[in-house]
């Protein structure tokens, strides 16, 4: 979900007022990316507001560009910069530790990639994101269950917040029985329900 903060829709609505000085959002980020200036900037996937205008995360700080010492600064630090525009977390009970200290940029490119909309330098497999500081020694066993052994981390665990232990999307049984349907048609039909299973109200809520 977006919501565009206030100054961005003032800028915006500057530009529009501006029209008859015919500046365009987008000739403001194509001067920036020529072919001899951040022409690396190519990508299957480019976020929205970097097509759209560079100046909506960077702020000039010097006339000339490029110098030593930089002429650009942050317009927002961490998190706050991503929050300008999109839903603020920490609602939840639980917020992923990087999210907290702001880290979007560790699991994001805030430019774009090639992976897919989700701005990550990875596509499915979420293995080698989340070991950038998760040890998933599991994945040495001899059998691993599927969706961990694919690195389908985000089918159980939500990467930002929860309101679950372990970040957990739903409660525990919730997540099993959704690719393991079996297990609640199982009990419908079944006459005698494992003990075990029976504890489960999560489970036997499912039950009509
Ligand atoms: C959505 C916000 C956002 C927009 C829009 C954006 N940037 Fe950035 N940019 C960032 C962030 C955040 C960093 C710092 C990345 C980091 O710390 O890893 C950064 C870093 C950079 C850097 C230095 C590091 C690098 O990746 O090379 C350059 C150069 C840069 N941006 C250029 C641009 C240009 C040119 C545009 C427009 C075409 C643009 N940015 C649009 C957020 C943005
Ligand atoms: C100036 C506004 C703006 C800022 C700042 C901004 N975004 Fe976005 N972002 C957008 C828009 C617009 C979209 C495209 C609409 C959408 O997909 O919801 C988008 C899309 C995304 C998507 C893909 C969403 C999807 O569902 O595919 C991710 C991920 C994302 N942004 C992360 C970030 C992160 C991380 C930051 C901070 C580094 C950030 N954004 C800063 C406006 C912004
Ligand atoms: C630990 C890695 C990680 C961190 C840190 C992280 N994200 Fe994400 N983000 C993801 C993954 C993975 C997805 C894709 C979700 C999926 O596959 O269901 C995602 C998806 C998104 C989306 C798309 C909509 C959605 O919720 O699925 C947005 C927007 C977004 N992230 C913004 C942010 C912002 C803003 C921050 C920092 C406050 C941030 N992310 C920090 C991993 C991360
Ligand atoms: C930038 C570092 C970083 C990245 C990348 C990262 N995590 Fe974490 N994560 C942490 C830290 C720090 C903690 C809190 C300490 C701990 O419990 O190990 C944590 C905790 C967790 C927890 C336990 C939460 C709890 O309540 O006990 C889960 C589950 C988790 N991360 C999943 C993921 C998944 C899935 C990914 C990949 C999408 C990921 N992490 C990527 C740093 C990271
Ligand atoms: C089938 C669902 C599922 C998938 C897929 C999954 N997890 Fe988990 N994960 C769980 C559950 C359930 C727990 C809580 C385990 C417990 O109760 O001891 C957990 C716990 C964790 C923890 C915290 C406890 C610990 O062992 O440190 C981390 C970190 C974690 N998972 C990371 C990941 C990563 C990274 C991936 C992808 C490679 C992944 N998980 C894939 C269900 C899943
Ligand atoms: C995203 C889908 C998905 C989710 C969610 C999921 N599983 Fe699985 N599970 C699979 C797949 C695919 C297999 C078969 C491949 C394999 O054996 O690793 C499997 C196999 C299993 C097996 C081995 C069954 C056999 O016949 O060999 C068990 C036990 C199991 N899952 C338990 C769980 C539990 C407990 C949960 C919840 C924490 C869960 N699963 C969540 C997809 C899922």
């Amino acid at each position: 979900m977006i919501i565009r903060s206030n100054r961005l829709l003032s800028v915006l609505c500057a530009l529009l007022v501006m029209v008859g000085l015919s500046v365009s959002v987008e000739a403001a980020a194509q001067t920036c990316t020529t072919n001899d200036c951040h022409a690396d900037f190519k990508w299957s996937f480019v976020h929205e507001p970097v097509e759209e205008d560079c100046l909506s995360c960077h702020e000039q700080t010097a006339e000339q560009h490029p110098r030593e010492g930089g002429s650009f600064q942050m317009l927002e630090q961490g998190s706050e910069l991503c929050y300008q525009c999109h839903e603020p977390m920490g609602r939840k009970l639980t917020l992923h530790s990087p999210v907290q200290e702001g880290l979007c940029v560790d699991c994001h490119n805030p430019h774009g990639s090639n992976a897919g909309k989700n701005l990550l330098p990875v596509d499915y497999d979420l293995t080698m994101l989340c070991n950038q500081c998760h040890e998933s020694s599991y994945l040495e066993n001899a059998v691993v269950h599927g969706p961990a052994a694919s690195g389908a981390c985000t089918q159980c665990h939500d990467p930002h917040e929860s309101n679950e232990e372990f970040l957990l999307k739903e409660p525990v049984q919730m997540i099993c029985v959704s690719c393991h349907e079996d297990i609640v048609e199982g009990m419908k039909t079944a006459s005698v329900i494992h003990a075990a299973l029976k504890s489960q109200v999560v489970l036997l809520a499912m039950i009509p």
